[in-house]
């Protein structure tokens, strides 16, 4: 299926959405390790209600959310913000989480979901900043998130390690990028 813009739906995840999201998230574990600090071995096993924190439900202030992109009933992309919460980082967020299926990718959902996490980062009272870490490899990744507005601003050197057996380890630079909103 091709799908047009409209037939995109870009919202909010919500507490109903959360098995969804933990499938899409297991997917995004297992076919992009380099991309997730988390390991699929030690997130398989949780409930989609864990990640009910990362609604940002508590966060009054706002600045932490999950937002998803549907295809029909189909979740097919996700990305996250994760407010600071020490009170001299406040100011500043995370943003994490983000793959579209790649039975999706290449038809502008990443962008448009890049762009609506930015639009609820700049209702968030007091939040001036967004802050990401990429492969520095990804050089897709890295050029939607410059055609959204983020700069580059250092190299972590192995900052990813995959050890995929005996003898077989795997390192990831990773470029942080930060958006000033
Ligand atoms: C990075 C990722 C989220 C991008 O998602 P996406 O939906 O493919 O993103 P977009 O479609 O907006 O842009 C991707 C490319 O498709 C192109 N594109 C977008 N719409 C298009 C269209 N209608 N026709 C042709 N090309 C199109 C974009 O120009 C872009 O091209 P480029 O790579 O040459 O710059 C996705 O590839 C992914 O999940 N990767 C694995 C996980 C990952 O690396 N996540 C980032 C962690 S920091």
């Amino acid at each position: 299926m091709v799908e047009t813009d409209s037939s995109v739906r870009i919202a909010r995840i919500a507490a109903a959405d959360l098995s969804a999201y933990k499938n899409l998230r297991d997917e995004a574990l297992r076919l992009y390790p380099d991309a997730f600090d988390a390991d699929l071995d030690s997130e398989r096993a949780r409930p989609p209600e864990s990640y009910l924190g990362r609604l940002g439900l508590s966060e009054t202030l706002g600045g932490s959310f999950l937002m998803g992109a549907w295809v029909g009933s189909e979740l097919v992309g996700m990305i996250g913000l994760e407010r600071q919460s020490q009170q001299k980082l406040r100011h500043s967020a995370e943003l994490n989480s983000m793959m579209v299926h790649p039975r999706h990718t290449g038809k502008g959902i990443g962008i448009r979901l890049v762009e609506a996490a930015i639009a609820q980062a700049r209702q968030a009272i007091g939040l001036e900043q967004v802050v990401l870490r990429v492969s520095a490899s990804s050089e897709s990744a890295i050029r939607l998130y410059e055609r959204a507005g983020f700069q580059g601003c250092g190299v972590v050197p192995h900052a990813i390690k995959l050890v995929d057996g005996p003898g077989q380890v795997r390192y990831f630079d990773k470029l942080t990028m930060v958006l000033i909103l």
